[in-house]
């Protein structure tokens, strides 16, 4: 039956925003509660899927029946993944990836000094782990689904990034006051590499986690 349309898949869902550490107290973070992947996690097992959680920072509780790997920074969240996806029937990355950390960190705690100037803060790259596992493709078959938060020309940003980061479906969100980060609900737009597109509206994360599972269940079968 359609309730159990993911029984025997194995599903990997990563979560969360990463930080990146500048000292032992310190870190370049985002706004990510994690919400949105716990929710895309919860669905998942309730449709029958095995479900590993790739969780970065996320301060919710552990969905029943789902495997937790916690993690902290986007190099550990790439590990992460890239293990949990080497049998995985899908990959969503709903997690906030930082696209740069910072290129050192101080084993001791920054202290300002009187009369001085702050140091400035290189940055350095992230691996882009979506881009990686969408052109490496672990499995034949394998459906992978990202996300992009978008402020303007959300379509059309959304369809170049479908593109440029080669996956099967990738979930627009406008980001705006009561939608996306932190909020129970969201408003999206998922892309197909097939050229489709599927609106969900305004409502809760649930919803748009439903959708995301229909849309993948039908690129398995
Ligand atoms: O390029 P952008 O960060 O907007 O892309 C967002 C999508 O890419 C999300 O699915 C996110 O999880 C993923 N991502 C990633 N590795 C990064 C940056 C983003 O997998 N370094």
């Amino acid at each position: 039956d359609l309730a159990q349309d993911l029984a025997g898949r194995h599903v990997v869902v990563s979560a969360g925003g990463t930080r990146e550490p500048l000292d032992p107290v310190r870190f370049l973070g985002n706004r990510s509660s994690g919400k949105q992947g716990y929710a895309l996690a919860r669905s998942a097992a309730a449709r029958g899927a095995r479900v590993t959680l790739v969780a970065a920072n996320a301060a919710l509780p552990d969905p029943a029946g789902v495997d937790v790997v916690p993690v902290g920074t986007a190099v550990q969240l790439r590990e992460a993944v890239l293990k949990a996806a080497a049998d995985a029937d899908a990959v969503v990355m709903a997690a906030a990836v930082a696209d740069f950390r910072p290129e050192t960190y101080a084993a001791g705690k920054i202290k300002k000094k009187d009369g001085q100037e702050p140091a400035p803060i290189t940055l350095v790259r992230n691996p882009d782990i979506l881009a990686e596992i969408a052109g490496e493709r672990a499995r034949p078959g394998q459906v992978i689904v990202g996300f992009a938060a978008e402020t303007d020309d959300v379509l059309a940003n959304g369809r170049a990034k479908l593109e440029r980061k080669g996956c099967d479906l990738l979930v627009v969100n406008e980001v705006g006051e009561r939608k996306t980060f932190g909020s129970e609900e969201n408003e999206a737009v998922v892309l197909g590499a097939d050229g489709s597109e599927t609106p969900v509206p305004y409502g809760p994360k649930e919803a748009l986690a439903d959708t995301v599972w229909d849309l993948v269940a039908a690129r398995l079968s």
